[in-house]
């Protein structure tokens, strides 16, 4: 099963994208800097120019234009026909817009103003926020996370290829900080063949852990790849939820079949739309296979339970050509007593314990510790320390 060769499965759209200055190039940046515009980024364009700069976003090398930013946002492919799901944009204000050339180096500054990478300015154009919404999020509610913050961005987007100027270790988690030239080695230097990516937002529980174990009994190593760009502000912190996968892994994997690597990108909340997105992303790293469950990258009630999983019926397989593995909503079965779907347990619903991240937290908040049923005990006393929750009762 899988799209692989000898030499592991093909980046998307054939060639693993490395838009990182070399030495000549950087040293030209620098000295031009002075005399360049300036665009600041945001976290999130930052996270997208790291994303696109290591090659996580293969093919793309840049900010979309206009053509390939509507078939993205109307056909779900970029404007040749390959599959693509999310549009990768640099939003800006009118104000910083209209000194801007077409054809022009532009210098991209971090949050903090300093210089980290170069657009080459091919376009700057106006685009529809109610239709980007409609399309890529299913819903215009402002209360969506992801449709908010196109509401709240500028209304031009700038389009071009971009390098980065130099890829630095992160400043927390340089040790887990594995891009996709280097997990495709990784993994050709273990002989895996077959392995499945699993992104994740959320403090580890029990039924991630179940259907990792699930898929592991499937594959040879599990590429477990938490996000750590930007996140909603009432999702867990990525260190805390990094201290969670240690432990988990320390106490509970065998250590040998798991890589644990940082995600760079920022979370969108599409659903359906970015489950496809961050297959992708995992095919770019080298996995062959891909875990959905139950209502992936969704918020709220905005995106049925499986539609993550129907949207891979939209393509053909070999034009993702990444396995998506799809798994059913895991619960602890009383009956059986272990972690369980309705396709392995008799169950009744009251027979099930069923918690979710936002439970989770509601309950370390009232100074509740998760159960053993939903988080392994080393997991949520690190999320009851992490919360500053003591006085907590079992
Ligand atoms: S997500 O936004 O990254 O999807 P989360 O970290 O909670 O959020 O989920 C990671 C992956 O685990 C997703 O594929 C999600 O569908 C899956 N998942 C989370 N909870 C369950 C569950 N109880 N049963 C089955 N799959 C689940």
């Amino acid at each position: 099963m899988g799209y692989y060769s000898s030499d592991g499965i093909a980046p998307h759209g054939g060639k693993l994208i490395n838009r990182i200055a070399t030495p000549a190039e950087k040293r030209e940046f620098i000295e031009r800097a002075d005399e360049l515009p300036r665009v600041q980024l945001n976290e999130r364009s930052l996270s997208d120019l790291i994303a696109i700069a290591i090659g996580a976003l293969s093919p793309l090398t840049g900010f979309m234009d206009r053509a390939n930013y509507e078939s993205v946002v109307t056909e779900m492919r970029l404007a040749n026909g390959l599959p693509w799901s999310i549009p990768i944009t640099l939003p800006v204000s009118e104000e910083v817009a209209k000194p801007l050339t077409e054809g022009n180096w532009i210098r991209l500054d971090d949050p903090n103003g300093r210089f980290v990478g170069v657009l080459e300015l091919s376009q700057k154009y106006r685009y529809n926020k109610a239709h980007e919404a409609i399309n890529v999020y299913r819903t215009d509610d402002e209360k969506h996370p992801g449709v908010q913050v196109l509401y709240n961005q500028g209304p031009i987007y700038l389009a071009g290829q971009v390098w980065l100027l130099e890829r630095e270790p992160h400043p927390f988690f340089s040790a887990y900080q594995i891009d996709p030239a280097q997990s495709r080695l990784l993994f050709k230097e273990k002989g895996w063949k077959t392995i499945v990516g699993f992104q994740t937002r959320n403090p580890i529980h029990r039924a991630h852990e179940y259907i990792l174990k699930c898929a592991l009994e499937l594959v040879d190593g599990l590429f477990l790849h938490p996000l750590v760009g930007v996140t909603k502000d009432d999702d867990i912190p990525a260190d805390v939820r990094m201290r969670c996968y240690e432990i988990l892994l320390e106490k509970y994997f065998p250590k040998e079949r798991v890589i644990l690597a940082i995600n760079p990108c920022s979370m969108r909340y599409a659903g359906p739309r970015e489950a496809i997105f961050h297959a992708l992303i995992r095919k770019n790293y080298g996995c062959t296979h891909f875990i959905v469950g139950r209502d992936h990258a969704g918020v709220g009630n905005y995106y049925g339970t499986y539609d993550a999983q129907h949207i891979f019926d939209e393509f053909e397989p070999a034009e993702l050509g990444i396995v998506p593995m799809k798994f059913e909503h895991a619960f602890y079965c009383k009956v059986s007593q272990q972690m369980a779907t309705t396709k392995t347990s008799p169950s009744t619903p009251e027979q099930r314990i069923h918690l979710s991240g936002t439970k989770v937290r509601e309950m370390l908040r009232a100074g509740i510790l998760p159960p053993p049923e939903f988080s392994r005990p080393e997991v949520a006393a690190e999320l009851a320390r992490a919360m500053n929750v003591t006085n907590y009762e079992i």
